[in-house]
Order: structure tokens, then C-alpha cells, then sequence
């Protein structure tokens, strides 16, 4: 067969070839070891000089151009298969998205976020602990020994004693975080710690669980004032109004001493409250100085380390800036309620957006 006859050949083989793989089999038959040009540039070998001179060239263009051929076939068919693939797999991006519900961001979930970005501004940190509190942090280690009355008050979930005779109760404050805190950190210390609270306690203003959130600083001389300053300032961000009275009222805890109950002053206006002004009085909070000896039941000096705490209900800071009546609305996973009162997942609170927005 004459090279032009074997091009000939092999290039409607090619033409043919619709698919990379039928292209590749032409390639082995032509260019593979025992291929048909290979075939040829073997005999050359076996020629004399003379003959050779002659033919080599003539074969050497024949291999050129089949390779030529061949590379180009594959190039077309990648490009064509890329351009299906292009066409198989095209968005349209005017059709509307899948739609998704938007869930919204509880009004607990909101005023936490609130909370945390105001203390941390003023070098807070968020501290945890656990829900289920050993006896112990929960009250003795706070001052409150077994036959104490204030347990009483607490109305506390009890679980069953354990082998050792250790009862655990489901926190009745995050106050317990406290003497976690103190006991895992060396001062000085300020942290927060935001969490749930349970209590044997239901009507429309209580619930079993709740929230609240626990301020702790220890320090070298802190005093009253500090805590007072600070309760202002966070008020203060918190409502977004500047013209916010404190009132401290003289209290009791068995934890701090002296103890403070904290009215914010507001008014009634046609039926709504509103924060700022001395017409009314709303509680929002317990105060005090860390009694030394729960500052001693945590190995710290008592002389060397003051400091005070504080514990408010985040329920009722959400009511209050939010403007819900019923408490128990917070935990009935009323979707309408949720869509009203809720907040949209990307509006975090931040100081200088504004933590009420
Ligand atoms: N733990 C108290 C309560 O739940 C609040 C409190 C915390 C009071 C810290 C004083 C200091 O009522």
C-alpha cells in the first residue's frame, strides 16, 4: 500500500471516530507499537542507504501528519464535550431560589448576644457551668448550708441522692458559676455567665426554667461604687436611653454582703413601659459584695481578694426592652409568636450598630 493510500486509510478511520476512546484505538492502530506507521518506520531498518534516503522522508511526513490529526480530533472532541457539559449543567439564575422558611433568633437568644457584646466592651468574659450543679457550688459553697432557710426559697428540682449520698439539683442561679470560676482562675476576675435556671415555679410571670445572667469581678479594692457604676453603664446600653436612675435597695443574700436589690426607674405611658425617668420603679436585679467567706470556701484571701457579684433575670430584661406580657410565651414555640417577636439570623448585635436594632 503507497503512504498515500495508507493516510488516506487511516484518516476516514479518523473521521469517523465520534468518541475519545474510538479516537485513541485509531491512535494505537497507526502510531502503537506494532501500529501501521510504526511498521513502516521499522522496515526502514531494513533498507539499503539508498532506498532509505528516499522513503524516510516520505514516512516521517506520514507520521507527522496522523499525529497532527489525531491531536486536533481529540482537542475538537474536548472541547464539544465540555461544551455539552456547559450546557447540561447552566443555572438559571433569574428562576427563583428554593424557598427556605427563614427561622428567626429567639428573644432570649437576642438579649444574650446583647448582654455579652455590652460586658465584653467593658472587659467581661463569658464564663459556663453546668445545668445539673453538685449540692455543693449550688449552695453550700455560696454560704448556704444544708439547713439554711434560704434553700427554702429556691423551690429546688432535686435529684435522686447518688451512692455516696450526694444529691445533685438542677441549678436554682447561675451564682454556682461564681465558685466554679473563682475556683478554676487566679484574679483578677470578670466574667459573666449567661444560662438557664430552674425552679418548682409556675404562673404567668414564672416559669420552670428561665434565664438569667451571673456578673462576678474580683479584684484588689472593689468596693459599692464599682458595682454600681457598672450596673449603670450596662443599663444603660442595654435600654439605649442615657437617662436611666438606679435604685439600691438594702437586701439580703447569703452570698454577698452588703446586699443590694436594684430597681430601674421607668414609666407607664398609655399602658407601656418605659425605661428611664424616677416616676416608677421596676426590680430587675440581686447585687452585692462577695461575701468573704464564699471568696474563702474558694481558696482565695478574703483580704487580699474583694469583689462583687451580681444575678438578673434575662427573661424579664427581654420583656421589659421588647415589650412582651407573658412569659410563658417564651417557651411555647408558637411560630406566629416567633415571626413577630424574633430576629433576623444576620442581625447580631454589635455597640456600634446598636444592640437593640
Ligand atoms: N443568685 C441570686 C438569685 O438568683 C441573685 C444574685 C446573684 C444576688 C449574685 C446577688 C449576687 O436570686
Amino acid at each position: 500500500m503507497t503512504t498515500e493510500a495508507l493516510k488516506g486509510e487511516i484518516l476516514a478511520a479518523l473521521a469517523d471516530a465520534a468518541s475519545p476512546e474510538a479516537v485513541e484505538a485509531v491512535r494505537v492502530a497507526a502510531l502503537g507499537k506494532s501500529g501501521s506507521i510504526t511498521q513502516l518506520m521499522k522496515s526502514l531498518g531494513r533498507m539499503d542507504a539508498d532506498e532509505r534516503l528516499r522513503t524516510a522522508p516520505l514516512y516521517q511526513a506520514l507520521r507527522e501528519t496522523v499525529s497532527a490529526e489525531i491531536e486536533a480530533k481529540k482537542a475538537a472532541l474536548g472541547r464539544a464535550a465540555l461544551e455539552a457539559r456547559l450546557a447540561a449543567e447552566r443555572v438559571d439564575m433569574s428562576l427563583p431560589a428554593t424557598p427556605v422558611e427563614p427561622g428567626t433568633v429567639h428573644p432570649i437568644s437576642q438579649v444574650m448576644d446583647e448582654l455579652s457584646e455590652i460586658f465584653a466592651d467593658l472587659g467581661f468574659a463569658v464564663a459556663e457551668g453546668p445545668e445539673i450543679e453538685t449540692d455543693w457550688h449550688n449552695f453550700t459553697a455560696l454560704n448556704i448550708p444544708p439547713e439554711h432557710p434560704a434553700r427554702a426559697m429556691h423551690d429546688t428540682f432535686y435529684a435522686r441522692p447518688e451512692a455516696g449520698g450526694e444529691r445533685m439539683v438542677l441549678r436554682t442561679h447561675t451564682s454556682p458559676v461564681q465558685i466554679r470560676t473563682m475556683m478554676s482562675q487566679k484574679p483578677p476576675i470578670r466574667i459573666i455567665a449567661p444560662g438557664r435556671v430552674y425552679r418548682s415555679d409556675s404562673d404567668a410571670t414564672h416559669t420552670p426554667m428561665f434565664h438569667q445572667v451571673e456578673g462576678l469581678v474580683i479584684d484588689r479594692n472593689i468596693h459599692l461604687g464599682h458595682l454600681k457604676w457598672t450596673l449603670e453603664t450596662f443599663v444603660k446600653a442595654f435600654f439605649e436611653v442615657d437617662d436611666v436612675t438606679l435604685r439600691l435597695r438594702p437586701s439580703f443574700f447569703p452570698f454577698t454582703e452588703p446586699s443590694v436589690e436594684v430597681d430601674v426607674g421607668c414609666s407607664w405611658e398609655g399602658g407601656t413601659l418605659k425605661v428611664g425617668g424616677t416616676a416608677s420603679w421596676l426590680e430587675i436585679l440581686g447585687a452585692g459584695m462577695v461575701h468573704p467567706r464564699v471568696i474563702a470556701n474558694c481558696g482565695l484571701d478574703p483580704d487580699e481578694w474583694q469583689g462583687f457579684a451580681f444575678g438578673c433575670g434575662i427573661d424579664r430584661l427581654a420583656m421589659l426592652k421588647y415589650g412582651m406580657t407573658d412569659l410563658r410565651a417564651f417557651f411555647d414555640a408558637d411560630l406566629r409568636w416567633l415571626k413577630h417577636f424574633g430576629f433576623a439570623a444576620l442581625d447580631v448585635p454589635t455597640l456600634s450598630a446598636g444592640v437593640g436594632a
